[in-house]
C-alpha cells in the first residue's frame, strides 16, 4: 500500500502519529515562511504544512514544483492545527511534511476542480474524469452506489435473485426506436440492444425463477430530455403467482425503505392510487405532481353557447385557478399567453378572468360572459376573491397538455415544487391500447404483453380503446419513476392482443414466436415493474437532470464528447460486416 490513511480520516486522536498520505493537490498556499497544501482524495481533504526554515532545501525544491492536480505522496506527523477549520472533518489537524514524492504531474486542468467550478457543461463532459474529482459529482455517484446497494439488499431479503440477460438480442417493442448492431458472423443480420429485458424476464418466470431482478442497462434511440438518456439503467423486476396488489404492496415497501435509508424520510401512509382517466382530467397528465392543487376544471358546459365562437367550436374548454393572481399585470398575462402559444404547447391563446378582491370579475372576454356566469364558474372551480382564472380551449388532448404545462410553470414560479417534499402516487387503470391516427391502428400503451382487465376482454370486439390494462406507474413529484404490469400468460389472449395491434399471425410468429412457444409449456401468472434507476437517484439527490448521476453520460445530441462517440468506422470494418454506407461524411 502506498498510504497508511486516506485524506478524510485523520482526527485529533491521531495527533503524534506518523502517516503516509496520497492524493491530488487541490490548492497550494505560500504564506511567507509557511506553505500549506490541500491534499484531496475520494474521502476528503487533509491539510499539509511545511515550515520553510526547518525544512531541507531539496524538499522545498520538490514542493515548489508541485502544481494543481499533481499526485503526491507525503510522509509526516499528524499535528494539531493552529487555526481550525470546522467545515471539514479533518479540520482539527494537519500533517507536518517530512518527505514528499511527486507520483504524477498534471497539466493545468481546463477548469478549476472545486465545488463551484468555472467549467461549462461541455468542457466538464469532455474531461469528465476531472469533473468526477469534484464533490458534487463524486457525491452523486456515491449516492447512486448507496441506492443500488439498498435495492439489492431489500430484493435479496425478499427472495429475488439477480439474473443477467443478454444485451445482443432481438428487438423488444417498448415503443422507442432500437439501437441495432450488425452481426459479422451472420452477414446482413442485426442484433438489437434491449429497450428493456421485458421478454427475458417473462421467460425467466416460465423457467420457474419465481422472483427476478436486475439492475440493468437499457437502450432506447429516442429524443433526449433532462430525464432521458439513450442508455439508462432500470431496476427491473418480475414475480410469479401475484396480482397487481401484491406487486404494488411490495414495491411500495422498497420505495419507502429507500426514502428512509437514503433521505431519512418516513412515509407512513399508503401511496394514493389514481386512475389514468382522473389524472388526465384533473392534471392533464398521466404523471401528475400532486404536491399542490390547481387542478383542471372542465368548463365546457359553462362557457359554450354564449356566442363566443372560439369556445363554441372547441372540442374541450378547461381552466385552472392561480391563487392570488388577480393582481397579475398585463405584462405578466401576456407572458403566460406567449408561453401557451409556443410550439411545444400549441394553444391559440389564453383567456383569463380576474376575480377581484371586491368580488367583481374582469375577464378578457367580457363581451360574452356576465358577472353571474363567472360567479358560477368561480364557484365550480373553488376560486377565491383575489384569484386569477386561466382558460384554454381547443382539441381535448392538446388543451389538457397545455393546461398541465401552464399549471407546472405557475407552480414553479410560486415555489410549490420544493425539492425536499415528496408526493408518491400510483397511476393505475391505464388504457391497454392507444389509437394512432397516422398509422390508423392501435398501439400498446405499455407494451404488448400487458394483461387487460378480465371484465374488459370482451371489448376487443366492440371498443378496444376502452379496454383497461392491469398496468401501473409510480409517479413521484411529476416524474415517472417506474412502470409495470400484470402480464398476459395465456397463448390465445396474447395472440388476440397481437391481432389487435395489427400483427399478422406470421409477423407475430417471426417477432415473438419464442415467447408464444414458451407459453405452451406451462406459464405461471406473473407481473412486474421496472424503475428508472437514474431518475430515482436524481430525485433523491435533488436534481432535475439524470446526467448528474451518470458517470459518463451522453449530451443532448446523444454524443459522448469525451470519447467522441458515435464515430465512423473503417472501410475494413464495414466490409467485414457486409455493410455499405449510402453516404459517408468523410473518408477515413
Ligand atoms: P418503461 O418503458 O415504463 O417500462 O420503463 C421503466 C422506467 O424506466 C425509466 N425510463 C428511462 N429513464 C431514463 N432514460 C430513458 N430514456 C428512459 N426510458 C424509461 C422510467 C420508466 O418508468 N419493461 C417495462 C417494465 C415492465 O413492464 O415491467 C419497461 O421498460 O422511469
Amino acid at each position: 500500500m502506498h498510504r497508511t490513511h486516506n485524506c478524510g480520516e485523520l482526527r485529533k486522536e491521531n495527533i503524534g502519529e506518523k502517516v503516509t498520505l496520497c492524493g491530488w493537490t487541490q490548492l497550494k498556499r505560500d504564506k511567507g515562511g509557511m506553505i500549506w497544501i490541500d491534499l484531496r482524495d475520494r474521502y476528503g481533504i487533509t491539510q499539509l504544512a511545511v515550515e520553510q526554515k526547518n525544512t531541507p532545501a531539496q524538499l522545498i525544491e520538490i514542493i515548489d514544483k508541485i502544481g494543481r492536480e499533481y499526485v503526491i505522496k507525503v510522509l509526516g506527523e499528524v499535528i494539531e492545527r493552529y487555526s481550525k477549520n470546522d467545515k471539514i472533518p479533518t479540520g482539527d489537524i494537519e500533517i507536518k511534511i517530512e518527505d514528499i514524492t511527486i507520483l504524477s504531474k498534471s497539466e493545468t486542468p481546463p477548469f478549476t476542480i472545486i465545488d463551484n467550478t468555472d467549467g461549462g457543461d461541455e468542457l466538464r463532459m469532455k474531461y469528465r474524469y476531472l469533473d468526477i474529482r469534484r464533490n458534487p459529482v463524486k457525491n452523486a455517484l456515491m449516492l447512486r452506489h448507496k441506492v443500488a446497494q439498498e435495492v439489492r439488499k431489500f430484493l435479496d431479503e425478499q427472495d429475488f435473485i439477480e439474473v443477467e440477460t443478454p444485451c445482443l438480442i432481438k428487438s423488444t417493442p417498448e415503443g422507442a426506436r432500437d439501437f441495432v448492431v450488425p452481426s459479422r458472423m451472420n452477414s446482413g443480420e442485426f442484433y438489437a440492444l434491449p429497450q428493456s429485458p421485458q421478454t427475458f424476464k417473462q421467460l425467466l418466470m416460465i423457467a420457474g425463477m419465481d422472483r427476478y431482478f436486475q439492475i440493468v442497462k437499457c437502450f432506447r434511440d429516442e429524443d433526449l430530455r433532462a430525464d432521458r438518456q439513450p442508455e439508462f439503467t432500470q431496476i427491473d423486476c418480475e414475480m410469479s403467482f401475484v396480482e397487481q396488489k401484491d406487486i404494488l404492496d411490495l414495491f411500495e415497501k422498497l420505495i419507502k425503505k429507500l426514502f428512509k435509508t437514503i433521505l431519512n424520510i418516513e412515509i407512513d401512509y399508503n401511496f394514493p392510487q389514481m386512475p389514468y382517466d382522473e389524472a388526465m382530467e384533473k392534471y392533464g397528465n398521466d404523471k401528475p405532481d400532486i404536491r399542490f392543487g390547481m387542478t383542471i376544471s372542465d368548463l365546457g358546459e359553462n362557457l359554450k353557447g354564449k356566442n363566443f365562437v372560439v369556445f363554441d367550436s372547441a372540442e374541450y374548454i378547461g381552466g385552472i385557478v392561480l391563487p392570488s393572481g388577480s393582481e397579475y399585470s398585463r405584462k405578466q398575462i401576456d407572458e403566460l399567453t406567449n408561453f401557451v402559444r409556443t410550439p411545444q404547447i400549441g394553444a391559440k391563446g389564453l383567456v383569463y378572468c380576474k376575480y377581484n378582491t371586491d368580488g367583481t370579475f374582469k375577464s378578457s372576454v367580457d363581451k360574452f360572459y356576465s358577472q353571474a356566469d363567472w360567479a358560477v364558474i368561480a364557484d365550480k372551480m373553488q376560486a377565491q376573491k383575489g384569484d386569477l382564472i386561466l382558460i384554454l380551449a381547443g382539441e381535448k388532448e392538446l388543451t389538457l397538455h397545455g393546461l398541465s404545462e401552464l399549471r407546472l410553470k405557475l407552480a414553479n414560479q410560486l415555489g410549490l415544487r420544493p425539492k425536499d417534499k415528496f408526493a408518491p402516487l400510483w397511476v393505475v387503470e391505464f388504457p391497454l391500447l392507444e389509437y394512432d391516427a397516422e398509422s390508423q391502428r392501435y398501439h400498446a400503451k405499455h407494451h404488448p404483453f400487458t394483461a387487460p382487465f378480465d371484465e374488459d376482454i370482451e371489448l376487443f370486439n366492440t371498443d378496444p380503446g376502452k379496454i383497461r390494462a392491469k398496468a401501473y406507474d409510480l409517479v413521484i413529484n411529476g416524474i415517472e419513476i417506474g412502470g409495470g404490469s400484470i402480464r398476459i400468460f395465456d397463448k390465445e389472449l396474447q395472440e388476440l392482443m397481437f391481432k389487435n395491434l395489427g400483427f399478422s399471425k406470421e409477423e407475430a410468429e417471426a417477432q415473438f414466436g419464442f415467447l408464444m412457444n414458451a407459453f405452451k409449456f406451462g406459464a405461471p401468472p406473473h407481473g412486474g415493474i421496472a424503475f428508472g434507476f437514474d431518475r430515482l437517484v436524481s430525485l433523491f439527490g435533488g436534481s432535475d437532470s439524470i446526467r448528474d448521476y451518470i458517470a459518463f453520460p451522453k449530451n443532448n445530441a446523444g454524443r459522448d464528447v469525451m470519447i467522441e462517440s458515435p464515430s465512423e468506422i473503417s472501410q475494413n470494418q464495414l466490409n467485414e460486416l457486409g455493410l455499405a454506407l449510402k453516404e459517408t461524411k468523410k473518408t477515413l
